[in-house]
């Protein structure tokens, strides 16, 4: 079965908007377009809904069963418990929490695993635990490949190793990382394992109780929601770390790493998330009662086959290419269409001749300086990226391949 990309582009109102007709949106890995049924819910929330949650009265009632509704939803779709999914203001500010949290529950001179392949957002917040008397180890990626060898792992766990923190996919190299492989192997050391699974989950919803990490992390701007960081802690992990909220919430594991009062209509509208991977499932396999880990993981194949069809096509006009390099492998099955190229000059300029042929993408480091730098790409000048999801249709391929030729 197929992807029918009528009906999933009919769910995105950015597709049918007059001003954007002709531009094709090849900046996904920024953020994604927002699917009507995240739009509905948050005009609903603050039409109706916007006032103090969780009170009696009609409005109020309604508006905290919404919240809860986003969170028992998307926990089963990411396979956990509702309370182990918790929702902050972003990923990089979840992580910062977390990070405190660590340091809270480490022992001077226990040690933190990190990569040079992250965004910043899952290597800075951890990193600088160093200033606070922690060891940090660097897992580093292959200069050539961008790869990160799980064989290089091991050389670094020991008993001193409380955390290993990892990309499912990195926002440049595009590699999917075998999460459960990895974390078997952090496991095993007696580490915990933290994986920021931004740059995947735009690819399909994972299902996190079976990947098997401690902490997941992903932003729901950038799976067709609202300005959210989700973040998956579970529960043996999240009673162990020092809550971070007020302390008449430390009884609530989805209130521990949440410091700052939530924004409810956002929160409420990440039910629309769910909304959405429901529509895919019953358009594409039919109704009936929902069991809502398998749709999960149904929605996701459907997407990823739709994204490898894509990408084939993206990658054989790309790879064998002289005056550009590929970032990470070139073999569609193994990574996400977060596609990073290094031009020898300035990316920003050619996005904006692509933006000329009604190309959006754009240029720079996308905050991995450090996966950039291993790799021998200059950060100051960056890279151009050209990243879709599962929505994105073969005009607009066509679109894009164009344009590459007429600009490169
Ligand atoms: C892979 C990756 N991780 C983390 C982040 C940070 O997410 P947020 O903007 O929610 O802090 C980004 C943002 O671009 C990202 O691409």
């Amino acid at each position: 079965m197929s992807l029918d990309l009528d009906f999933v582009r009919a769910q995105f109102p950015a597709f049918s908007e007059p001003s954007l007709q002709g531009q094709a949106f090849f900046e996904n890995a920024g953020g994604s377009y927002t699917c009507k049924q995240v739009i509905d819910r948050l005009f609903r929330f603050y039409t109706q809904r916007k006032v103090q949650p969780y009170a009696d009265y009609e409005a109020s009632r309604l508006g905290g069963e919404e919240m809860d509704e986003a969170r028992t939803r998307m926990a089963a779709i990411l396979g956990v418990e509702t309370d182990e999914l918790s929702f902050g203001p972003s990923t990089t500010q979840n992580t910062y929490v977390l990070a405190n949290a660590f340091a809270g529950m480490m022992q001077p001179g226990e040690a933190i695993v990190v990569t040079n392949q992250d965004h910043e957002a899952n290597s800075g917040p951890w990193r600088r635990l160093a200033e606070r008397g922690f060891e940090v180890r660097e897992w580093q990626v292959d200069p050539g490949t961008g790869h990160l060898d799980p064989a290089a792992l091991e050389n670094l766990l020991d008993e001193k190793v409380r955390l290993v923190c990892f990309p499912h996919c990195s926002n440049v190299v595009g590699e999917i990382n075998p999460v459960t492989e990895i974390t078997a192997l952090a496991h095993a050391a007696g580490a915990f394992v933290c994986v920021d699974g931004v740059s995947y989950a735009p690819h399909g919803f994972p299902d996190v109780g079976t990947l098997g990490p401690d902490i997941y992390l992903f932003s729901a701007y950038k799976t067709y929601g609202p300005h959210q960081g989700l973040m998956v802690i579970r529960r043996a992990l999240g009673e162990l770390l020092p809550n971070q909220g007020h302390y008449f919430n430390a009884g609530s594991l989805y209130k521990r790493f949440t410091p700052a009062g939530p924004d409810h209509a956002q929160v409420a509208a990440c039910a629309g998330m769910a909304d959405y991977v429901d529509a895919l499932y019953d358009h594409h396999i039919g109704g009936g009662e929902a069991q809502v880990s398998p749709r999960g993981q149904i929605v996701h194949d459907l997407m990823r086959s739709r994204e490898v069809e894509a990408l084939t096509r993206v990658m054989d006009a790309l790879k064998d290419r002289n005056d550009l390099r590929v970032i990470g492998p070139t073999d569609p099955v193994t990574r996400a269409p977060t596609v990073a190229v290094d031009l020898g000059r300035d990316p920003v300029a050619v996005a904006a001749e692509l933006a000329g042929h009604g190309i959006m993408a754009g240029g720079g480091d996308f905050y991995a300086v450090r996966a950039l730098q291993a790799m021998g790409v200059d950060p100051n000048r960056g890279v151009l990226r050209l990243s879709f999801t599962h929505y994105t249709n073969d005009a607009e391929i066509d679109q894009l391949l164009t344009a590459l030729d007429a600009v490169l």
